[in-house]
């Protein structure tokens, strides 16, 4: 357990999309980062498919509006807790591992003036360090595929709500069984150490004590993102050859491309489940 959360780590802290790399691109347009506002960074801080549309999805289904006490679970950036403090009006509390991400999420809250709706806190969310029944709603950004004890991450996140409390998440699917190679190369070039099929999920968040809401089965729909962005990162790697640059991670492309296969083969990809703690 401790090797598969030190690799999310290393996975992380050399991820190609930092903090610092937003807040470059960002000066470069616009000439400086006074004044920056929570809206010029959308475009860039939502590291899951489907950008801001996939967290008003999540906000309709945990019923999250003014107000409301959010728990992010694996928060990278702060992308989402930023978007539904600004858009919705919620207190949210995002909780991540890498400590990289922590800085930098902290780093974009506070530079976009919204750091007393918003924290990203360091901690692992398979123990979360919130008190029982603090929060009105959890959500997640296709990030609990990362996490190697779903049953314990949704146990806690079951704690942390009060009665009646919604928990909405999106997550990476493997709708058949993977050849041990295939989950190998997975978790070696992008750190996948649960996927598990949604009966699979089901079962989880109803052991965990959730009646379930809602499933959405977003496969097709991650499909068609999944070879919109393999094409401009193959484009990438090709324009990086010719300039003799190195093209980036080997590990993570070799990963990439065969996810981006599973998914358009259907053996892999994604889903949105919501449910409820119980009155
Ligand atoms: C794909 S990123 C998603 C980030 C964010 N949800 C978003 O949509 O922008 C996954 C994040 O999960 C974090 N993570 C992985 N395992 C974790 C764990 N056990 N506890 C907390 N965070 C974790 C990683 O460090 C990484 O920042």
């Amino acid at each position: 357990m401790a090797s598969q959360i030190r690799t999310a780590v290393d996975f992380y802290e050399r991820h190609p999309i930092s903090a610092q790399i937003i807040l470059t691109k960002l000066e470069a347009a616009r000439g400086t980062l006074d004044g920056l506002r929570p809206d010029e960074l959308f475009p860039h801080d939502q590291d899951h498919y489907g950008g801001t549309l996939a967290n008003d999805a999540l906000a309709k289904c945990a019923h999250i509006g003014s107000g409301t006490k959010v728990v992010d679970l694996c928060a990278g950036l702060g992308g989402p807790a930023r978007y539904l403090a600004h858009c919705y009006g919620a207190f949210v509390t995002g909780v991540e591992l890498t400590p990289a991400r922590v800085a930098g999420a902290s780093d974009l809250t506070r530079r976009v003036g919204l750091n007393k709706q918003v924290q990203v806190i360091e901690g692992n969310v398979m123990a979360l360090p919130l008190p029982d029944e603090s929060q009105d709603a959890v959500v997640s950004q296709e990030a609990l595929f990362h996490v190697p004890d779903l049953a314990r991450a949704l146990r806690e996140a079951h704690r942390v709500l009060r009665p009646g409390g919604r928990i909405a998440f999106t997550d990476w699917i493997a709708h058949k069984p993977l050849s041990a190679a295939d989950e190998k190369l997975l978790w070696d070039g992008m750190a996948a150490a649960t996927l598990i099929n949604i009966d699979r999920h089901e079962e989880l968040l109803r052991g965990a004590g959730f009646e379930i809401e809602s499933i959405e089965d977003e496969t097709d729909r991650w499909g068609i993102i999944l070879a919109e962005r393999l094409r401009m990162y193959q484009k990438l790697r090709g324009e990086a050859e010719q300039a003799s640059a190195p093209a980036g991670h080997d590990d993570f492309y070799e990963s990439y491309v065969l996810f981006v296969s599973l998914v358009q083969q259907k053996i892999m990809g994604g889903a949105r489940f919501a449910a409820v703690k119980p009155a």
